[in-house]
Parts: structure tokens; C-alpha cells; sequence
């Protein structure tokens, strides 16, 4: 039985979640067995996950199919890990019902307020989601930071506003992030190259776990 179904979630298109789901997941799996659902219909998952060569420690993908709840339900009774990758909308019935299926909801922010406040529709969905998966839990993560100190004044207050816990851990921008999309691979597998990315990677993977 799964230990942490996650997915990674938000409206607002390009502020990492495919980046975040697919390193997660390959972190993950360094751990116990897991599982990627590509939920978005642009299938970016699914094409990083074809190209990339046999050993690069990159975990299976499925798709959600007609029944994402059934989908994930099973992958979790197999698998320790299943990560969830979604299109950047939160209307429809796909990522309405993947919302219902998993535990943990991670929302990859980028660090400007303009960004930020266009993820606000997050905190109504999340709230809505609760109703019918009580015991959900969520948490933004940061993307493309250039300084975690550099946070702006007015990027802190709108993070405060939103009501969703932040995690410590996030992602700076780095190439490395980049070099693994186009080389069919994970940060995992750049070696040592991607140090630092694996090192933002594991300190997030290790606050999940504890959500
Ligand atoms: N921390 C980072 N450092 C450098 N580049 C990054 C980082 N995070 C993401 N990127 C790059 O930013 C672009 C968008 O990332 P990604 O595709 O993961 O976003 P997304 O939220 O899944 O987008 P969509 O909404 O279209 O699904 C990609 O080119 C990715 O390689
Ligand atoms: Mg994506």
C-alpha cells in the first residue's frame, strides 16, 4: 500500500510541475517502487519518460485512463510512490477526480507576486477538494528561485495570504533542471553535474514524506 500518492498541481501553465513531478518521482524511486500518472493530455510526461534510455532510473508512466480515481487506486496498492502530473487547469472532471485520489497536493509557484496570484484559484479548488478527501494536504513549492533569501516584501505577503503552507525546500533555477529534460533523464542522472539540483530534489522529497 502507498505510502504518499501525490500530485502535483496547478492552474497557472509553466511553473514546473512536470519538472517536479518527474525529478520527485525519480527520487522517489531511489527509495521504493513508484509510479507516474501523466494526467495532462499534452503528455509531457509520458514523451520525457519514452526518450529517455533504459538505465536512467526513470519510473513507469501510466495514463490516468476513463477512471483516474480506479487508475491511481490500484498503481497505489503496488507501488510505495505514485506521482501524479496534471494539465495546468483545475476545472474538469480529470484533475477534480485526481484531487479526490491522492494525499498530498504539491503547487509549484514561481517567485513573483503577478505569478503567484494567478495560482489563487488553488486555494478555492484545495478547499473544495477537502470536502470530499478530508485528510488532503498541500504545500507550494518554490520554483525557479534565484535566492532563496531574495524572496521580495511583496512576494512574502502574498504568499502569506494564500493559506497554503510552503515548504522550506525549493527549486532554484538551474540548467541542470533543463539538461535533464533534453537528455531523456532525471537530475538523478546527470551525476555530478546536478549535484545541487538533487540536493534541492532530496530536501523537498524529505519534507513530503513528512506532510
Ligand atoms: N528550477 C528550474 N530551473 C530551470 N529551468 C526550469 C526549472 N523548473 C522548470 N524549468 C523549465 O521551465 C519550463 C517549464 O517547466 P515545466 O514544463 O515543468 O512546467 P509545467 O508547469 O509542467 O508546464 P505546463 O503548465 O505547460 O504543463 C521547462 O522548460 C523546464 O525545463
Ligand atoms: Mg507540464
Amino acid at each position: 500500500m502507498a505510502d504518499r500518492v501525490i500530485a502535483v498541481i496547478n492552474q497557472k501553465g509553466g511553473t514546473g510541475k512536470t519538472t517536479l513531478a518527474l525529478n520527485l518521482a525519480a527520487g522517489l524511486a531511489q527509495r521504493a517502487a513508484t509510479h507516474l500518472v501523466d494526467a495532462d493530455p499534452q503528455g509531457s510526461i509520458s514523451q520525457w519518460v519514452a526518450m529517455a534510455a533504459t538505465h536512467t532510473g526513470l519510473p513507469p508512466v501510466a495514463q490516468p485512463g476513463d477512471d483516474p480515481f480506479a487508475t491511481i487506486a490500484q498503481l497505489a496498492c503496488t507501488h510505495r510512490y505514485v506521482v501524479v502530473d496534471c494539465p495546468p487547469a483545475i476545472q474538469g472532471d480529470l484533475v477534480a477526480a485526481v484531487m479526490r485520489s491522492v494525499q498530498v497536493i504539491l503547487i509549484p509557484v514561481l517567485p513573483s507576486p503577478i505569478d503567484l496570484w494567478a495560482s489563487v484559484g488553488m486555494a478555492a479548488a484545495l478547499g473544495e477538494a477537502r470536502r470530499l478527501n478530508p485528510g488532503l494536504r498541500a504545500g507550494l513549492v518554490l520554483n525557479q528561485l534565484e535566492t532563496r533569501n531574495a524572496l521580495s516584501r511583496a512576494m512574502r505577503e502574498a504568499l502569506a495570504e494564500f493559506d497554503i503552507p510552503i515548504l522550506q525546500a525549493g527549486m532554484q533555477r538551474r540548467a541542470a533542471y533543463r539538461s535533464a529534460a533534453v537528455e531523456g533523464t532525471s537530475v538523478y542522472g546527470l551525476g555530478k553535474r546536478a549535484q545541487a539540483a538533487v540536493a534541492d530534489m532530496e530536501a523537498i522529497i524529505e519534507e513530503v514524506l513528512c506532510l
